[in-house]
């Protein structure tokens, strides 16, 4: 990945940031025992985990790095990080703690979580350093108070620009000027999102402004109600399942919202009977993955389910539909506390009866039912 070939190793790597460069050094250098941690925080992909690993790196200190979404407890953070906190380091070389999304800590957890960090940050022998996207969250609150917050903040598109540039470079790749800085635009500061776009260009002869501009029009969630308007009047395979991947919802689902609303759209028979044809192919794929968990069958699950029942109309549909929520999705939500219990109720006659769940509710539930 380029986010990994290319990620900045030393200080001279690093683009802009230089209040917070100077200020994190000013933390450091004058770290003792008993001092404030170090808050670093910002949006995505600016560089907030990649410095203090240059940091330590630079510095030749011990790095350990830990995630706090990993962390359920008060108790597995004071095992885990509470000794080596104290712990001097091998060869007396100095080390640095860091915690990584510190706001991700995870929920159940929050407050002993959040007291237990407070208390290491108090009997530490070394310098932590917390990360943080949303550091003025009320859960960290009280954690603020014994940091020393500095901020990263959005790249410059300028300077996004030059890093994609030098990447090109080494990676001997052709894009036009302006495609270029287009796709250094579409990123929003964010280099780990600029670069993963310019690899997912990587395999163009030459990339142009045609090609960032359907990026960026991937990279825009619609919704659901958008969505099934341009399938619907999509006029090729292609253009309809491009449409798949601009939602936040997953394919599965969506399989459900085109099933229950194509015949709102479309008003010929022939083309409804072709619709779910298509539909039917769709979901041999659907059924396929939940059994084998084989995920290449999703490519064609989505040809059929977009590209097939797009292609099944033969004249664009100009009126306006009020497309509905599909019935199985809602039945399934009202319904989802009842079939928990119902499956732990099988559970329980599946161990009795020494077979599966399945054959519980497909062989015996009937008999049981009339007894
Ligand atoms: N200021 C920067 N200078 C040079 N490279 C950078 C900079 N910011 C980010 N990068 C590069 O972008 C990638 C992601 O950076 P990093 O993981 O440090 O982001 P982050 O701020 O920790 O994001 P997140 O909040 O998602 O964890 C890495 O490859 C890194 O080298
Ligand atoms: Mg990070």
């Amino acid at each position: 990945m380029f986010t990994e070939k290319y990620k900045l190793e030393k200080f001279e790597d690093i683009i802009g940031q230089k209040d917070a460069l100077y200020a994190i050094l000013k933390w450091f250098d004058s770290w003792k025992p008993g001092d404030k941690a170090l808050l670093l925080h910002g949006p995505t992909g600016v560089g907030k985990t990649s410095i203090i690993e240059a940091l330590a790196l630079e510095k030749s200190i011990d790095f350990i790095e830990m995630n706090a979404s990993n962390y359920r407890s008060a108790k597995q953070i004071r095992e885990t990080i509470g000794q080596s906190v104290a712990q001097q380091s091998l060869f007396k070389r100095g080390k640095i703690f860091m915690i990584d999304e510190i706001d991700s800590l995870s929920g159940s957890a929050d407050r002993g979580g959040i007291s237990e960090m407070i208390k290491l940050i108090r009997a530490t022998g070394h310098p932590i350093v917390f990360t943080a996207n949303k550091p003025f969250q009320s859960k960290l609150r009280n954690l603020r108070k014994y940091c020393k917050l500095v901020e990263l903040r959005k790249l410059a598109i300028s300077d996004i620009e030059k890093q994609l540039k030098k990447i090109v470079k080494k990676e001997k790749m052709k894009i036009e000027r302006d495609a270029l800085r287009e796709l250094a635009k579409l990123a929003g500061g964010d280099l780990r999102a600029a670069m993963n776009d310019l690899e997912s260009l990587s395999h163009k002869k030459k990339i142009t402004a045609d090609d960032i501009q359907l990026l960026g029009k991937r990279e825009k969630a619609i919704t659901v109600y958008e969505a099934l308007s341009k399938i619907f009047k999509a006029d090729t395979v292609l253009e309809a399942r491009r449409v798949i991947g601009t939602v936040d919802k997953p394919p599965d689902e969506l399989f459900w919202w085109i099933e229950s609303n194509v015949m709102r759209e479309y008003s010929k028979a022939e083309e409804l009977a072709a619709a779910f044809d298509a539909l039917s192919i769709a979901d041999v794929f659907r059924q396929r993955i939940r059994n084998t968990h084989n995920w290449r069958f999703l490519a064609y699950m989505i040809d059929f389910m977009a590209g097939g029942v797009a292609v099944a109309r033969r004249k664009k549909y100009f009126k306006h539909v009020h497309y509905q929520y599909p019935t199985l999705i809602a039945t399934l939500g009202r319904t989802k506390r009842m079939r928990k219990e119902q499956h732990e109720h099988l559970l329980g006659l599946a161990k009795q009866l020494h077979c599966s769940t399945r054959k519980v509710r497909t062989e015996f539930l009937p008999y049981l039912k009339l007894f």
